[in-house]
Order: C-alpha cells, then sequence, then structure tokens
C-alpha cells in the first residue's frame, strides 16, 4: 500500500495554484447526465473521486473523457439507471448521481453510499424530499429503488437541517420537473452555487443559490455546456495551516477570499497574517502561533467543518489551550489519536476538542482515518522533528491532487512509497 513518507521542519514559501473543488466538480459531473450534448468542465482537480464519477457515468453509458483539468461527458447514450455497489461505496457523493438519474430517467436504483465516517450520513432528507417530487422509495435487499412513474412534480420542501447533498440532489432533480420547486432552508455553501451556475448555463431557471431560499422552475431540456470548477476553498485552508506550523510565508493563487471569509478571520486570531488580494491571498505565519480561543463548525459562512482537522492540528502548536466544538457531524475526531503520537495534547468529549498547545511535535508512524483527518496528519508530520511515515494515504488522494508535488514545490520534503 502506498504511504507517504515526510521529512519534517522545512519552512515553506513559494506560491501554490489552488485545485478545482472536489465537493463542486462531483454534482456537477452528477449534473451531466441531465444535459443534451457534450459538457466540458475545466479545472477538475486530479483526484480519485473524480475518477470515480466517471466510472459512474461511463457505467451509465456517457462518453467521457479525461485530458489534464477538463472532462468532457456526453450523455447521449445514457441507457442504465442503477449504480453498481461497488461504486456506490468509494464515495458519499454517488449519492447525488440521485437526483440527476431520476431527472432523465425516471427511475433509479442505488445502495447506501460510502465516503468518509465522520459519524451516522443518513439519507432521509435526500429521500423525503424525492419523495415529495413524486418519486417513489422502495428498499429491498440493501438496495434502493426509486420510481418517478408520473414524472417529477415541483413542489415547496422544508429541509429540517441545511443539508448540502440533499439540496444538491433536489436541485438536480428539480432542474427538468413539471413546474417549480421552492427549497426553504437550503444550504448556502459555494459549491452549491456552482452547481446552479453549471446548470444555469445548460439552460435551467435555477434562482436564490447562496441564500436559505432557493427556487427551481423545472425547465423540458438542458443543452450542452461549457464551465469552469470554482476553487477548493478547503485545499486554500490545508496550505495556509502548513504554512502556519511551519513558520512559513506562501501565495494562494487562484482561490475565492470571499468564500474563506469565517476561516481568515480564525488564522488572524491565530497570529496569521492574511491579506486577500483579488483571487490570491498573501499568507504569512506568526513567530509563534496564539491561542483561539473557542471555535464553532457552522453551516456556511459558519466556520467550515471540513477545516476543523487542519485548524485542530494547526492550534495543537499555539501558545495555550483553545476549544474546537464541532457542530455538523457527530464523530469527526477520529484523527485525533493519530495526531497525539506526534505529541499533540488534545482531550475530547462529545463533539467538543481541548487543545492545549505545545512547542514541537516529533514524527510517528501513523495512518490516516478520513480524507481532512488524513490531511491534518500531513501537517502535523511537515511541523515534526524527523520523518514520518504515513499510511492509508487512499483517502488524502480521494481529494487532494499530487499532495508531494504541491507540498515539495513549497518546500517541503515529502514523496510517496509504493
Ligand atoms: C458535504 O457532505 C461535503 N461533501 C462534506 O465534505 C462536508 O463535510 C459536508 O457537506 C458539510 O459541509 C460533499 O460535498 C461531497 P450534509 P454531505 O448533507 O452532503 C446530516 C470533505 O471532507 N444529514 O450537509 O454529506 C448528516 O448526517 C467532506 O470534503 C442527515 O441527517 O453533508 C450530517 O450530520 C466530508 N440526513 C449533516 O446532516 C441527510 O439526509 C451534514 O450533512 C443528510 C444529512
Amino acid at each position: 500500500m502506498p504511504r507517504f513518507i515526510i521529512e519534517g521542519g522545512n519552512r515553506l514559501s513559494g506560491e501554490v495554484e489552488i485545485q478545482g473543488a472536489k465537493n463542486s466538480v462531483l454534482p456537477v459531473l452528477a449534473a451531466t447526465v441531465l444535459c443534451d450534448g457534450e459538457c466540458v468542465i475545466h479545472n477538475c482537480p486530479n483526484i480519485s473521486d473524480v475518477d470515480t464519477s466517471i466510472k459512474i457515468l461511463t457505467y451509465l453509458g456517457c462518453e467521457c473523457t479525461h485530458i489534464g483539468d477538463t472532462v468532457t461527458v456526453d450523455s447521449s447514450n445514457m441507457k442504465n439507471y442503477n449504480i453498481p455497489d461497488d461504486l456506490m461505496r468509494e464515495m458519499r457523493s454517488s449519492v447525488v448521481f440521485l437526483g440527476g438519474i431520476l431527472g432523465r430517467m425516471r427511475k433509479a436504483v442505488i445502495s447506501s453510499p460510502g465516503g468518509c465516517e465522520l459519524g451516522p450520513r443518513p439519507i432521509d432528507l435526500h429521500l423525503s424530499a424525492l419523495e415529495k417530487l413524486g418519486c417513489e422509495v422502495d428498499e429491498d435487499h440493501g438496495l434502493l429503488y426509486c420510481t418517478a412513474y408520473d414524472g417529477l412534480k415541483g413542489c415547496e420542501i422544508n429541509l429540517s437541517f441545511p443539508s448540502v447533498g440533499s439540496t444538491e440532489n433536489i436541485i438536480l432533480a428539480a432542474a427538468t420537473a413539471n413546474g417549480t420547486t421552492v427549497i426553504h432552508n437550503a444550504a448556502k455553501e459555494p459549491e452549491i452555487s456552482d452547481l446552479a451556475d453549471f446548470l444555469n448555463s445548460a439552460g435551467a431557471r435555477i434562482y436564490g443559490c447562496g441564500s436559505d431560499t432557493v427556487i427551481i422552475h423545472g425547465v423540458t431540456r438542458l443543452g450542452a455546456v461549457e464551465h469552469s470548477i470554482i476553487p477548493d476553498r478547503i485545499c486554500a485552508v490545508t496550505y495556509m495551516a502548513a504554512a502556519a506550523v511551519t513558520g512559513g510565508k506562501i501565495t494562494l493563487k487562484n482561490t475565492m477570499p470571499s468564500h474563506l471569509v469565517s476561516v481568515i478571520s480564525v488564522f488572524r486570531e491565530a497570529g496569521c497574517k492574511v491579506v486577500p488580494m483579488g483571487r490570491n491571498i498573501l499568507f504569512e505565519a506568526p513567530e509563534k502561533l496564539q491561542r483561539v480561543p473557542t471555535v464553532r463548525t457552522l453551516v456556511y459562512p459558519g466556520f467550515p467543518t471540513d477545516a476543523g482537522p487542519l485548524l485542530i492540528t494547526m492550534l495543537a502548536l499555539s501558545n495555550g489551550t483553545s476549544v474546537f466544538v464541532e457542530n455538523i457531524f457527530e464523530n469527526r475526531f477520529k484523527y485525533i489519536d493519530e495526531l497525539k503520537r506526534f505529541g499533540a495534547k488534545i482531550k475530547t468529549e462529545g463533539r467538543v476538542a481541548i487543545i492545549e498547545g505545545t512547542d514541537g511535535f516529533s514524527a510517528a508512524p501513523c495512518e490516516c482515518t478520513d480524507l481532512r483527518g488524513g490531511a491534518a496528519l500531513v501537517i502535523a508530520a511537515l511541523a515534526a522533528n524527523g520523518i514520518t511515515k504515513i499510511d492509508k494515504i487512499y483517502h488524502i488522494k480521494r481529494g487532494y491532487e499530487d499532495l508531494p508535488y504541491v507540498l515539495n514545490k513549497l518546500g517541503a520534503d515529502i514523496y510517496e512509497e509504493e
């Protein structure tokens, strides 16, 4: 199994180009099944979740090419409406194919999606919304048979929680439904606006993304479209945290500082200098990282849950005690046991982590438990004294494009060993 070998202690400096957003490209790829003609999607990151999406599209009968950072999808000959169990298990985002397949074929068969284990991740909100749109859902031997016998019909949907994936699935199913759908308490994440921009360029009529009320007027057909994926805000946080723990000074290129407002304010509280300049961010670590009394994760525009592991790793090297409260997922602290191997002093109780800053980490063998937890271990290893081996890096490859190449360009010492 491949692993990362990292020699810590190098101060990061230089420029880093931020890849396209994983959590945008996956629903956009799912949306291509609704479009007649060839969709050309630029700024697609080379990550294994994109490979899995392309496998799903190919299985469905779509023609796909992936050259550099451009993926093309032509769904004209789509014939299947089921997703094989092994592909469903590979990533959580396989579930957003449901809305698109239903919109196109009026039926879909899926099983439970996989993805990072962050506590229970049910899909009840997805299914009850699709039922309101006119889809019948039957479960048999772990398979979900979803059928819209009379087609999908627009309706009002009140989400009890602004779930990202549910909002995306509703938008996908409603885009070509009969009539108007209104989502109340919709998720406001930038990746949802990116999905709507893609669909609107293809002829959809979706309004209000970025607010908590999204209105979708169903249209009869969607056409070919060319689209560029927004930058990945969690990758930007990853490189900021990596620079912060190594005393570094870097420039993040191709970012959207407006998507990072809550994160930037926490990094500033920790003493970092963060200067947005158009689509770039100049970032400089302080002499000594400062504790941040309390950080709470919230839905967007609050502090993102995905940035939690990266921030906690940084705070573990600060000058005092910080408290981190995880409000989105029930069990997102699994990686903390691995982090403790480096000497991090962190206590967890339920959804709360109490982080006592320490002066330095020392290298330790460890393994990734999930995607962002894995990235947190890389950050710890960059700061640590000595050589660290990180196993189970397939988690990291789900969301980061060639991390060794990017970090080595900034002066790190990391390579992948087979
Ligand atoms: C998306 O997951 C992201 N994934 C996650 O990114 C991110 O952590 C999460 O949103 C929150 O921002 C993708 O976009 C591919 P949710 P998603 O539906 O859609 C509960 C990363 O590291 N819930 O907003 O699965 C759920 O259990 C990842 O890149 C239900 O109870 O998130 C969770 O507690 C990991 N029933 C909360 O809502 C449902 O039907 C948030 O889930 C759906 C969700």
